[in-house]
């Protein structure tokens, strides 16, 4: 029995010797200490030893199954260090090469207008209110006064998804969702994306973007109105601009207009950009129609009130001299980055 654990001995030493790897090494475990290991085979014959040489031979099998146990351990450290050693070969990194450049994003200038619009009116005292893109036709015609033969509704200018929803035409609803809500005063303005059915040319798309704008209280005036949009338009397009106020129709307000601001790129004596005019289109606006006002639960004897809608991406196209929309919507970073 000494011989045979000898022999194990030896050959567990040179088993765990030639061990390169550490799961060989764990196989090499397994065949010498697990269950139907060589060691565990020789336990398991003790029972034909004689009861008198059993304690010295049980503390021999106990000594070599130690001896191959920190071989093991021994085997362990080694093929462990081995192997972090070649893993830092293998991952090491070159600080002198040239890095590759992760690319961010650049503002949209739609955006970066939008937010413009945003700090001005917010600096004075309006809210920004979200509405939904899909709306009942019911408030994007009906409650703004616009009844159901009205051409606006014509089918060539609105996406139906059925007779009673559309992808609204323009962010005037939203004027009836808060003022329904019944919360006044009311100062607030909503920005995001409408949809007509235009073909796609240097100045139109099928989705683009407004802000609307809606004050309601007691005692607001045309003046109000005015005094506002002045004041927008001196912090959008600089402290000489200069606005004009022409009569128009819209079908929910009463009167209504549409605000010229004088060109900033001429100053207002006529250019290629304003063509020649010297004043350049920007928004409508007008009074909320008493219409509006009852279809929204408002009493028109108690509260007046001022809108007004602009087009985002006309404003950007503006004040950042883009000659064509389309390039507002291709994202070629190359363009965006310029803004
Ligand atoms: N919704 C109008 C449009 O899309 C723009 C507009 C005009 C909005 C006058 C208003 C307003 O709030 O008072 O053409």
């Amino acid at each position: 029995m000494n011989n045979r654990l000898r022999e194990i001995r030896e050959h567990a030493m040179q088993m765990l010797q030639e061990a390169e790897s550490l799961e060989k090494l764990n196989d090499a475990r397994v065949a010498l200490l697990g269950k139907k290991g060589e060691l565990t085979a020789v336990l398991k014959s003790m029972k034909d030893i004689s009861p008198e040489e059993r304690p010295a031979f049980g503390q021999m099998v106990n000594e070599t199954r130690a001896a191959i146990e920190q071989r093991i351990e021994e085997t362990k450290a080694r093929l462990e260090a081995k192997a972090r050693e070649m893993q830092m070969e293998r991952e090491v990194i070159d600080v002198t090469l040239p890095s590759s450049r992760t690319r961010t994003g650049h503002p949209h200038p739609s955006q970066i207008a939008r937010e413009e619009v945003e700090r001005i009116f917010i600096g004075m005292g309006y809210e920004v209110v979200e509405g939904p893109e899909i709306e009942y036709d019911e408030y994007n015609f009906t409650k703004l006064n616009i009844p159901a033969n009205h051409p606006a509704k014509d089918e060539q200018d609105t996406f139906y998804i059925n007779k009673d929803i559309v992808l609204r035409t323009q962010t005037s609803p939203v004027q009836a969702r808060v003022m329904e809500k019944g919360k006044l005063p009311i100062r607030m303005i909503s920005p995001g994306r409408v949809f007509r059915s235009d073909e796609v040319d240097a100045t139109h798309s099928p989705s683009f973007h407004q802000i609307e704008g809606l004050v309601v209280d007691k005692n607001v005036t045309f003046a109000d109105l005015k005094g506002t949009l002045e004041e927008f338009a001196k912090q959008m397009f600089g402290p000489e601009t200069k606005t004009k106020f022409r009569p128009h129709h819209f079908p929910f307000t009463e009167p209504s207009a549409e605000v010229d601001v004088s060109c900033f790129k001429c100053g207002g004596k006529g250019c290629r950009f304003c063509k020649g005019s010297g004043w350049i289109e920007i928004l409508g606006c007008g009074m909320v129609h008493p219409h509006v006002f009852e279809m929204c639960g408002i009493d028109p004897e108690e509260y007046t009130g001022f809108a007004f809608g602009l087009g985002l991406e006309r404003i950007a196209l503006l004040k950042y001299e883009i000659d064509d929309m389309r390039l507002l919507y291709e994202n070629d970073y190359r363009f965006l980055k310029q803004f």
